[in-house]
């Protein structure tokens, strides 16, 4: 995985297996191409093949703003899921319902799984309140009220830990709830050439925070950095 267990692809010229190689669809742009390995392939994975998220679940998703995030917002509300959408500042709320989120909670004012329950209600033994899955790559502080804020054989699917991989956990409620903890990671080839042709078929939107030089990526990883993106940052070879 360039960027992660290779350098980075930020250069003109790079070298890499050629196994890593996919043949675009004629009609997609080089910045939706881009966009979609990586992140969109993991957010394809873990909704469908290991979250198997089915029409009228609710999902909850933390982090809802970034690559993967965006994705599975689209993958989920595709699938018939009602989908609550997290982000921490209120311009990406918004965007958040364009791409299909059908409730919003902004984390940088609400507390998430106080609006989980006044909404939902707070989950039951014998069933009832909650949600039926959240996606959770975040980790850290948010692992807690994940576990809290799933129904009776709830699911939680994990496949990051940005803001920490060994969080405090309360295993009373992954007993007493009967939940999942369900893991993914990475995606197939078919993942990717499936996410290909369907943007080229109008069915998924890669969504693109900016397009900009090679030579601005400094600026474009400090927008990262500070949380002040929605979806993918691209650069682009034409300086
Ligand atoms: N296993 C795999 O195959 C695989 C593949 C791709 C990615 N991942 C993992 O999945 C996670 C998301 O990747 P991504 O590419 O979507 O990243 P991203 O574009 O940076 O999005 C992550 C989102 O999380 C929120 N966030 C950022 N820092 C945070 C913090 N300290 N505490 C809480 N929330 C924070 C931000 O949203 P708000 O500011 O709006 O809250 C951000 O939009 C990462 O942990 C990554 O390592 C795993």
């Amino acid at each position: 995985m360039m960027g992660e267990t290779l350098p980075g692809a930020c250069r003109e010229l790079v070298t890499m297996p050629v196994g890593n190689l996919l043949r675009m669809p004629e009609k997609l742009s080089f910045i939706d191409a881009a966009a979609l390995p990586i992140a969109y392939g993991t957010a394809r994975r873990m909704i469908e093949t290991r979250g198997a998220i089915r029409s009228g679940e609710r999902v909850l998703i933390l982090g809802a703003t970034g690559g993967v995030g965006t994705c599975c917002v689209q993958l989920a509300a595709a699938a018939g899921a009602e989908v609550i959408a997290c982000g921490s500042a209120a311009w990406k709320l918004g965007k958040l319902k364009e791409i299909g989120a059908t409730h919003v909670i902004d984390t940088s004012q609400q507390d998430m799984l106080k609006v989980v329950y006044q909404r939902f209600g707070k989950p039951r033994y014998m069933g009832g309140g909650g949600v039926d899955v959240v996606v959770n790559y975040i980790g850290g502080n948010t692992w807690v009220p994940s576990l809290k804020a799933l129904r009776h054989q709830g699911r939680l699917l994990v496949c990051g830990a940005t803001a920490g991989y060994a969080p405090a956990e309360d295993l009373r409620y992954v007993w007493s709830f009967e939940l999942q903890i369900i893991g993914s990671d990475g995606w197939t080839y078919e993942d990717q050439t499936d996410l290909m042709n369907m943007v080229v078929q109008g069915k998924l939107r890669p969504v693109i925070h900016s397009a900009r030089p090679l030579s601005q990526t400094p600026q474009a990883l400090q927008e990262l950095i500070d949380r002040k993106v929605f979806g993918k940052s691209v650069l682009t070879m034409t300086d």
